[in-house]
């Protein structure tokens, strides 16, 4: 008698029906050329979803076009929202739920067509701008963090007209509201700076707006950095108050990444440096000399290993009482039993769905399945290439 895997059975998100609890995580695709979403970002997402994947999930839906890290990134407005339209029905019709990253860069941007400094909690440099000759951010006033929050909540209630099933706020990475938890890089003197409970009130406010637009019963998803991996900066205990919060104010889900995009990326992927992925598609030679001088520091190799957030996310576990998804190297048969046994309710996957994008139909199939991804993240530098972010060791 053959048994189902456990992450092949049944499951809910505030009363979404998941087929199972296998989703994709947010992975920026970089299909959107000019944040234009068309027929390249539907094949990507349609392949997955023919592998019988419960969610998939659009990386980074930028609020506002403030809140985009590049020009190709999609800005959550009509125009964007009208073709998402149609990719999101033929996901739907192909048996597939979708969920949207909303994300906002903060203070960090190399989006030039912005045409003003970024802001974020404190201004200072802005090294991600670096390249694009966009050397510092500013502080956002009052009135700008109003006007965010009212931006997240008009993104929100658009995505849900869309037709999208979920939506995933980012509050990890070192983006705009991760700059807000972070004691590393938000020097606020008012009521959004200085105590935990301080550097809470943006990402709550944003919480709270969400759930205005989209109202009680749509699943509202929390993707955090359980540690920044920074001296100074977040670490596993903050991790810990500030999913109690996020769970206390009503968010149905909890993604546990690590790491921040900008310092410390290789906390999120362990595994190969990224260092020569980022080199072979980087094109422009001001960041090709950052990489060159501090490559080496900011993009150590670490070690891979499975489930490698599993225990500092149980702590996370024990400590609220809405939906955990793992995230980070679950990549087996073994491993995805284990992170549902250990209390999860999804697992969110990144590379081994590069690898294998049927990884869901293989499961079904095998119940000692491994996935062929090695960890080697050279999938990560194509998120710079123009054919889009694709595993070039087994779908070149
Ligand atoms: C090519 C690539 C692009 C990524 N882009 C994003 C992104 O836009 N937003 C995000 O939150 N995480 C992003 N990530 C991180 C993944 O969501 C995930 O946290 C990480 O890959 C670890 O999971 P895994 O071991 O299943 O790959 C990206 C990862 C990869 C490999
Ligand atoms: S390039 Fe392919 S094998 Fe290497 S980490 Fe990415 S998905 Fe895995």
């Amino acid at each position: 008698m053959t048994t189902t895997h456990p992450a092949l059975r049944r499951g809910t998100l505030n009363g979404l029906e998941l087929k199972n609890r296998l989703l994709k995580a947010g992975t920026f695709e970089n299909l959107t050329p000019g944040g234009v979403p068309g027929d390249r970002l539907a094949a990507f997402h349609n392949r997955l979803a023919e592998g019988r994947l419960a969610m998939t999930t659009l990386g980074y839906c930028a609020v506002e076009n403030a809140g985009r890290l590049n020009a190709n990134m999609m800005v959550m407005d009509e125009d964007t929202c009208r073709p998402l339209q149609g990719i999101i029905q033929g996901l739907h019709e192909r048996g597939c739920k979708v969920s949207g990253q909303m994300g906002h860069c903060g203070a960090f941007s190399k989006n030039h067509s912005l045409q003003q400094r970024p802001k974020g909690p404190s201004g200072g440099l802005n090294i991600l701008g670096f390249s694009e000759g966009m050397w510092f951010a500013n502080a956002m006033s009052l009135d700008d963090i109003d006007k965010l929050v009212a931006q997240y909540g008009r993104a929100a209630a658009l995505m849900k007209d869309t037709g999208f099933d979920a939506v995933e706020i980012h509050f990890g990475h070192g983006y705009g509201l991760c700059q807000f938890l972070s004691p590393l890089t938000n020097h606020r003197k008012d009521e959004y700076g200085g105590s935990l409970e301080n550097r809470l009130r943006l990402p709550l406010r944003v919480l709270a707006a969400v759930r205005q637009a989209v109202g009680e019963d749509f699943p509202i998803l929390g993707k955090i950095s359980l540690s920044e991996g920074r001296r100074g900066g977040l670490h596993y205990d903050d991790a810990v108050e500030i999913s109690k919060a996020l769970d206390q104010a009503g968010i149905d889900g909890l993604v546990t990444s690590g790491g921040t995009s900008t310092f410390n990326p290789m906390l999120m992927f362990r595994g190969d440096s990224i260092l020569p992925a980022l080199l072979r598609h980087e094109k422009n030679r001001w960041m090709r000399l950052i990489y060159r001088l501090m490559g080496k520091r900011m993009f150590p190799s670490m070690p891979y290993r499975e489930l490698y957030f599993l225990e500092q996310a149980k702590r996370v576990r024990e400590a609220v009482s809405c939906n955990m998804i793992h995230i980070g190297g679950a990549s087996t048969a073994e491993s995805f039993e284990q992170a549902l046994e250990a209390g999860f309710d999804f697992i969110q996957l990144g590379r081994s769905l590069l690898a294998d994008p049927d990884l869901p139909t293989q499961l079904a199939g095998n119940s000692a399945f491994k996935s062929r991804c090695t960890h080697c993240n050279a999938c990560v530098g194509t998120i710079e290439s123009e054919r889009g972010i694709h595993c070039p060791v087994f779908n070149p």
